[in-house]
């Protein structure tokens, strides 16, 4: 795949931009979005806002506001996992884009907003419900208007349905607190004959909770934000050690789900640094116990409320991509 900087197609259809609230088309007004009843919204470093930032995202906003450039492929030396993921998992290497219009749901820090801006010739239009919105635009916006950022929750999106040829939500879903309703908003953006592909934490079976994670998270997800990064930056060398240990002696899948840290062998970039790998399992130790919500279901089930909702599901079962890493995926094409 070649890295690509094209800009916009003259003739390209862009999806208009609406009232989350109330469906009222929105203009834009110096620093604020502007329906005509006169509800404004405001554009904050470069960002329009629909919503508050004080919502249950906020732990999401100070991660990815701290780790901003951890995970983005161009700023790093040692790992091209985002690129590797999003073609594996996606298979739109293949295709031309060209005047394409995609939907990127719950993008953080942009890593994969980053993959599909550098190495395709679509118009990304992408959100999150965080303040990680201000990073991804520090990582991503000087691509102009091929990048369309909004802070917004996937239950109120500030487009009309039936807008996209594609919608992809990487990470997401497991963290919002209705995912059945996540992804019926997430198929009614998708135009007719538009494809949508989600990828989320799957249940493989009884034992997928019986995590020091599921275990712990009922007190962590409550700490300050601070506080708990304070805790596992403070533990995360030994904790490295111990799982490192465990894996070179054959252990570790049994051991390593009873240890509070990140899978490191099974989610971690091979080739890191070893100061890159501390801060990768600072960042995705922290991700695993701050979230509100986490909530990993069977592939199975995000099928059938794939074809409840009007979608002919073409795939879902794991996706291997990079260094034998899985993804629970599940795509579809809109009837
Ligand atoms: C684990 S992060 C994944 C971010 C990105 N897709 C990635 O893979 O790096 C999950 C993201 O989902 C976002 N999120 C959770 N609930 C959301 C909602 N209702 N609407 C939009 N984004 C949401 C969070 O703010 C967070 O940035």
């Amino acid at each position: 795949m070649q890295q690509t900087d094209t800009v916009v197609k003259e003739d390209m259809e862009f999806v208009p931009l609406i009232n989350p609230f109330n469906g009222m088309p929105l203009q834009k007004d110096n620093e604020t979005l502007v329906d005509e009843q006169n509800y404004r919204f405001p554009i904050v470093n470069g960002v329009p806002r629909f919503v508050p930032n004080d919502n249950y995202t906020t732990n999401f906003g100070f991660q990815w506001n701290k780790f901003q450039k951890t995970q983005i492929d161009r700023e790093s030396r040692n790992s091209s996992q985002s690129k590797e993921r999003f073609f594996a998992v996606t298979d739109w290497g293949k295709e031309d884009l060209s005047g394409k219009n995609i939907l990127e749901a719950g993008s953080g820090a942009g890593r994969f907003t980053q993959i599909v801006l550098d190495y395709t010739k679509a118009n990304l239009y992408s959100f999150d419900y965080s303040d990680a919105v201000s990073a991804n635009f520090r990582n991503n916006g000087h691509h102009g208007d091929r990048l369309k950022l909004f802070q917004a929750s996937i239950y109120d999106m500030p487009f009309p349905n039936h807008s996209f040829d594609k919608v992809f939500c990487f990470g997401v879903l497991q963290h919002t607190p209705d995912f059945e309703k996540s992804v019926k908003c997430l198929i009614d953006k998708v135009k007719s004959g538009g494809e949508l592909i989600v990828d989320f934490y799957p249940v493989v079976g009884w034992w997928t909770k019986i995590h020091a994670k599921y275990i712990l998270r009922p007190w962590t997800k409550k700490m300050s934000h601070e506080k708990l990064l304070g805790l596992i930056d403070r533990n995360a060398d030994w904790l490295i050690n111990t799982t490192n240990f465990f894996n070179k002696v054959g252990l570790g899948k049994i051991t390593n789900r009873f240890l509070p840290v990140c899978d490191i062998k099974g989610t971690l970039p091979p080739n890191l640094a070893k100061e890159e790998l501390r801060e990768w399992v600072v960042l995705d130790t922290f991700d695993m116990y701050s979230p509100e919500h986490d909530h990993p279901q069977r592939i199975e089930t995000v099928k059938g409320w794939f074809e409840k909702y009007g979608m002919k599901v073409t795939h879902a079962n794991f996706i291997t991509y990079g260094d034998n890493f899985k993804a629970a995926v599940v795509k579809g094409i809109k009837n």
